[in-house]
């Protein structure tokens, strides 16, 4: 009914503007205010992780998305290996787990059949489980080691939103907690990362106040036949949920690509008038930024039209954008909680312009219980 969607006209659109809580919830009560993490609930003891390995991260659709992210953040700040799979093409090729390999299996649900038979699998080949799940007390937490709940409450819209964020804030939690446990990071650098985390609710709100723009453009391209997203490095995972969420809901052909992929063949795709989002990384000291705004000149030059993400105060690719996103100012690593939510909201609104039920796209199911 109208009130339980609190005056919105989808679950999905009312659980994404409860991200800025849900993020905060996610961090609430998980650090001191010296950036120190408390993650009592990690079940597995300090020595066991200070063993750790490998990493191995498994989920499906945006939870998969979510591990891509973890893995940058999580190599950079560990020095673990960590590997990102699709559960279901994990459990059946045979992948040489030990004692010492940490599975982190990604799941809003907690019911993903393909998700669940791999933490089996996992478990029976001695490796250690950790859940990083939204519902409480759910079969995959409830066959884990350890779980970290990622607090967003329910999500009933059937595309994840806020449980994807949340699946971030998680999966950063438990990088920097690892961090922290082997001395790979100085405690004034976690406190650092914390401390940006602890911004991203009030981040996230200003791209909510901002809405009205990208309503505005999805609306324009309601009937489109076809749509690219473009990222690299964190804003790759992004440009794969962007298209994940197009599909979903707007039944549009959408593809994401790693923007350094674009010579080695999905150029070709580029005409006239094809939208393309492209997500800029943040100004910083090596060159993916300016590797990006080539990127974008290139596409640009064979008639794209240029829809991109930046951030705030980021002049250099202003001439090649047919539309402005604005981005807060934050760190790369991080980019993905924030540059999310535009495309989100795209999403929802596009689908919305062409008709179509956002809360229950056709052929989906909220959580697939069969394999
Ligand atoms: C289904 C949903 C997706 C979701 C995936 C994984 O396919 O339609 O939106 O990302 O399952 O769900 P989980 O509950 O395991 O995160």
């Amino acid at each position: 009914s109208a009130a339980e969607k609190d005056g919105y006209d989808w679950f999905m659109r009312k659980e994404i503007f409860e991200q800025p809580r849900a993020v905060a919830d996610a961090l609430l009560g998980r650090h001191d205010g010296d950036g120190l993490l408390q993650l009592d609930e990690v079940r597995i003891s300090e020595d066991e992780l200070r063993e750790v390995d490998k990493i191995v991260i498994i989920g499906c659709g945006t939870a998969n998305y979510a591990g891509l992210v973890a893995k940058y953040a999580i190599e950079h700040w560990t020095r673990i290996p960590c590997e990102v799979e699709l559960a279901h093409e994990f459990r059946y090729r045979d992948p040489i787990l030990t004692r010492n390999t940490l599975v982190v299996a990604i799941s809003q649900s907690g019911e993903t059949a393909d998700t669940l038979m791999a933490i089996r699998y996992a478990r029976q080949q001695k490796a250690r489980v950790l859940a990083v799940c939204n519902t409480n007390g759910s079969t995959i937490p409830r066959e884990s080691d350890a779980v970290i709940y990622t607090h967003a409450g329910p999500e009933i819209g059937v595309a994840s939103t806020k449980g994807f964020l949340t699946q971030l804030i998680a999966c950063y939690l438990l990088g920097l907690y690892l961090a922290q446990v082997r001395g790979t990071k100085f405690g004034d650098e976690i406190a650092a990362v914390v401390d940006e985390l602890a911004k991203m609710p009030d981040h996230v709100q200003c791209l909510l106040d901002s809405a009205e723009q990208v309503y505005e453009l999805a609306r324009t391209y309601a009937g489109t036949r076809s749509v690219l997203f473009l990222g690299r490095h964190a804003g790759f995972p992004v440009a794969l949920e962007g298209a994940l969420k197009l599909k979903e809901l707007a039944y549009i052909h959408a593809e994401g690509f790693a923007a350094g992929e674009l010579k080695h063949g999905p150029i070709a795709l580029i005409e006239e008038g094809l939208p393309v989002f492209c997500v800029m990384p943040p100004r910083g000291r090596d060159q993916l930024h300016d590797k990006m705004v080539s990127a974008i000149q290139e596409i640009r030059a064979r008639g794209a039209r240029t829809l991109v993400l930046v951030e705030e105060g980021d002049e250099e690719v202003t001439r090649y954008a047919d539309e402005l996103i604005r981005l807060p100012v934050v760190p790369t690593l991080l980019q993905p909680v924030v540059a999310t939510v535009p495309l989100q909201l795209f999403a929802c609104e596009l689908a919305t312009a062409m008709g179509h039920d956002v809360d229950q796209p056709r052929n989906l199911a909220k959580s697939v219980t069969v394999e």
